[in-house]
C-alpha cells in the first residue's frame, strides 16, 4: 500500500495530467538569449531533427559534442530503431545512424513501412505500455510521415514514434509561442510575443508597442528557417519596417536581404512580434578580441519513461552575428545571429551549467505539457 502510495505521489509530480504518449524519446534546439538579469529567453524551439550544428563540429572538433550524444541516448533502449535518410537536415548525424548496428536508414518513409523486420516488431504490442524497454522498434522520422498518431498506434502498436509529442507544434512557431502560456514557470524563458495579421495600418505598431513594451522588438515569419525573414528592429523604425515588409512592392521582392525579401511570399496570414533582448556581452578572441552579441544554440533530450521525465542536457555554444558591437551596421548585422562557420564561439562551462539548469527546470515543464496536449 505504501508503495502504491509513493508510485502515485511520483506520478501526480511529473504530470497534471495524463499523458496522450505512453513513452518517448525528443530530441530537441533552442536557440536563446542570456544574461545575468534576465536568464534564459527561448527565441526558438524545435525538433532537433531539422538542425544543424555546424558550430558544434567547428568548435569541438571531429563530430562535436552534440549528435554523439544523440546517438548514445537512443543506444541506451536497444531495440531497432528506422531513420528516413533525407529527414536528417544534419549530414554527420545520418552518417552516426548509418554505421551504426541499432539503426536501418531507408531513403523514404514507405520503405520502412515495407520492411519485414519493421512489420515482425510493429505486430508485438507492448507488454507494459509505460516503460520503453517493452517496445520493440522506434521512428525517427518528420512529423509529416505520420498522419494521425493514434492510427500509428494502432497500427504498429510494437513501435515508438520518437518526438511524438512535439509533432503538434512542427514548424508554425506561432503553435510553439502558445504551448510557452500554459504555466509561469514556462513563460518566464520566452520572450513576450504578440501575433498580428500580416495587414499594414497606420496602427498597428502603435498596438504592437502597447502590447509589448520594448526600445527593440523582433518581427519573425510563423514558418520560416535561417533566420529568413526576422528583423530586429528598434521602436522607432518599426512603423516604417511593417509598411515595407507587408505591403508588397516590387523593392522588396528585389530586395537582397532574406530578412526582408521573404515578406514578399510568406504564406501566412499573420505573424509573430517579440520582444528583442540581448544576451551579455562577450569579447571574442578568434575575432581579435572584439566584442559581440550573442545567442545560444543549446541542445537536449526529453525522455518519457516509466511516467517520468527524465531531461538530458547534450551542450551549449555561441553563435555570434555578422559584426561586432563596436561595428557600423544594422541590429541584424550586429545582434542576430549569423549561423556560418567562422561565427561560433565556445559559452563559459559556467554560463553553459547555468543555462543548463534553467533549461531543465522550464523545459521539463514545457514538455509535460506537450505530453498532456
Ligand atoms: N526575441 C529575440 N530577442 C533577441 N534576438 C532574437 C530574438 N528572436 C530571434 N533573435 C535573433 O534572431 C535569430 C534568428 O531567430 P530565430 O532563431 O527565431 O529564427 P530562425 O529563422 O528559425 O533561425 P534559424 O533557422 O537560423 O535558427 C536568433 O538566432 C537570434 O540571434
Ligand atoms: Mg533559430
Amino acid at each position: 500500500m505504501r508503495k502504491l502510495y509513493i508510485a502515485l505521489l511520483l506520478f501526480a509530480a511529473s504530470l497534471d495530467a495524463a499523458s496522450k504518449y505512453p513513452v518517448d524519446v525528443s530530441y530537441f534546439i533552442a536557440d536563446l538569449k542570456y544574461s545575468k538579469e534576465h536568464g534564459v529567453k527561448i527565441c526558438e524551439l524545435q525538433h532537433g531533427i531539422l538542425s544543424i550544428f555546424r558550430g558544434d563540429m567547428y568548435l569541438h572538433g571531429d563530430q562535436g559534442l552534440v549528435i554523439p550524444q544523440v546517438e548514445q541516448i537512443f543506444a541506451e533502449f536497444p531495440m531497432r530503431k528506422w531513420a528516413v535518410n533525407s529527414h536528417l537536415a544534419f549530414r554527420p548525424l545520418a552518417t552516426l545512424f548509418k554505421n551504426s548496428p541499432l539503426w536501418t536508414l531507408l531513403p523514404t518513409p514507405w520503405q520502412i513501412f515495407e520492411d519485414p523486420a519493421f512489420m515482425q516488431a510493429a505486430a508485438t504490442p507492448p507488454q507494459h505500455p509505460d516503460s520503453i524497454d517493452s517496445y520493440q522498434g522506434m521512428v525517427f522520422a518528420r512529423a509529416d510521415v505520420f498522419e494521425s498518431y493514434s492510427d500509428f498506434c494502432k497500427k504498429y502498436p510494437g513501435i515508438i514514434v520518437a518526438g511524438a509529442p512535439s509533432f503538434p507544434y512542427w514548424i508554425d512557431k506561432y503553435k510553439m509561442s502558445l504551448l510557452f502560456t500554459r504555466d509561469p514557470v514556462v513563460a518566464k524563458v520566452k520572450p513576450e510575443w504578440g501575433l498580428y495579421p500580416s495587414q499594414y495600418s497606420e496602427t498597428l505598431a502603435q498596438t504592437i508597442m502597447s502590447d509589448i513594451p520594448a526600445d527593440r522588438f523582433v518581427i519573425k515569419p510563423r514558418g520560416a528557417f535561417e533566420g529568413n525573414g526576422v528583423i530586429i528592429v528598434a521602436k522607432e523604425e518599426l512603423d516604417s519596417t511593417l509598411q515595407y515588409i507587408l505591403q508588397k512592392s516590387d523593392a522588396l521582392k528585389n530586395d537582397k536581404d532574406k530578412s526582408y525579401n521573404h515578406w514578399y511570399s510568406d504564406r501566412f496570414d499573420s505573424f509573430l512580434v517579440e520582444k528583442y533582448y540581448g544576451s551579455d556581452e562577450i569579447s571574442v578572441d578568434t575575432f581579435e578580441g572584439k566584442t559581440y552579441q550573442p545567442t545560444m544554440r543549446a541542445s537536449f533530450m526529453l525522455i518519457y519513461n516509466n511516467n517520468q521525465v527524465e531531461f538530458r542536457f547534450l551542450a551549449g555554444y555561441w553563435l555570434i552575428p555578422f559584426k561586432s558591437v563596436d561595428e557600423e551596421g544594422s541590429l541584424n548585422e550586429c545582434t542576430k545571429a549569423y549561423c556560418k562557420v567562422p561565427y561560433f564561439t565556445k559559452a563559459t562551462d559556467e554560463v553553459v551549467e547555468d543555462v543548463k539548469n534553467q533549461l531543465e527546470v522550464s523545459m521539463s515543464r514545457l514538455y509535460q505539457h506537450m505530453l498532456e496536449g
